[in-house]
């Protein structure tokens, strides 16, 4: 199948865990693909294993502004146009609430939020002027019902809900949907970090039984970036085998 057969995608993130898988179905399924992330040494290995496909890599850190609207430009000159924006990069600092450093905290906020606003400016400006895009970013089941020990993740991953919606307002009628995918516990290196107990625990308290897939959200991504979801727009959509219901 070739639900994006010619779209312009820029997936942030994409380098490692759920971005990398999302790139492989991204390029199934017949998308340009343009990874940006801050790990070049990822990126490479993502490049060797993908020769000949329509894949490129930029080292971009979202979190800089003069970065991403320079990637941006580059796009724009290349290609014409972007027609998809997966903001997928996301990084944890978990601490709690009393341990908390000002790093930690302001670290994650950068990313998380600030990389989300900055990509979804620069790249929905060049949506607007061409009347259609779809944007996808990264919430999470934890900012849906909290966490212990995130106060810095929690509040980015609730705040990414909020900014679903108001950008799904705010472009909507440009011919943009925005929409959010909240992920449950996904098998990824952002998950090696949470002990055994606690994996098994969050196994046995979600109806089907295990973690997630980065295919599982990477499918996600897919179908909310497809003309499938075209009359989607605002929504925050749960892949979490039923943990947050
Ligand atoms: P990961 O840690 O495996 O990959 C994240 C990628 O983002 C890495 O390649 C990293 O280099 C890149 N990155 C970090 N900061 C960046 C920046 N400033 N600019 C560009 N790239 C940057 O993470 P994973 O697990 O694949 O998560 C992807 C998204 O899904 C994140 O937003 C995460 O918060 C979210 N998520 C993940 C869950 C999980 O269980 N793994 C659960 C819920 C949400």
């Amino acid at each position: 199948m070739e639900r994006l057969k010619d779209k312009v995608a820029v997936i942030t993130g994409g380098a490692n865990g759920i971005g990398k898988i999302t790139v492989d179905k991204f390029l199934d399924e017949g998308a340009q693909v343009i990874c940006w992330d801050i790990n070049a040494d990822a990126g490479k290995k993502l490049l060797a294993e993908n020769e000949g496909k329509a894949l490129k890599f930029e080292k971009v850190n979202t979190v800089n502004k003069a970065e991403v609207d320079q990637a941006v430009n580059d796009i724009i000159t290349t290609y014409g146009r972007i027609d998809i924006l997966i903001n997928n990069a996301g990084i944890t600092r978990d601490a709690t609430l009393k341990k908390m450093t000002p790093d930690q905290w302001q670290s994650v906020l950068d990313v998380n939020l600030t990389g989300v606003f900055n990509c979804t400016q620069s790249i929905s400006a060049h949506m607007v002027e061409k009347g259609s895009g779809k944007i996808v970013n990264a919430s999470s089941v934890v900012g849906l019902y909290g966490n212990f020990g995130q106060s810095n993740y929690v509040a980015t991953k609730s705040g990414v809900i909020g900014l679903t919606k108001v950008w799904a307002r705010e472009l909507g009628r440009k011919g943009i949907n925005v929409n959010a995918v909240a992920p449950g516990f996904i098998a990824t290196e952002m998950v090696e970090t949470i002990p055994k107990k606690v994996i098994a625990d969050l196994e046995s308290k979600t109806p089907l039984g295990r973690l997630g897939k980065p295919e599982d959200i990477a499918n996600a991504y897919v179908f909310l970036s497809s003309e499938e979801a075209s009359f989607i727009n605002g929504t925050t959509l749960s892949v979490d085998g039923g943990l947050v219901m």
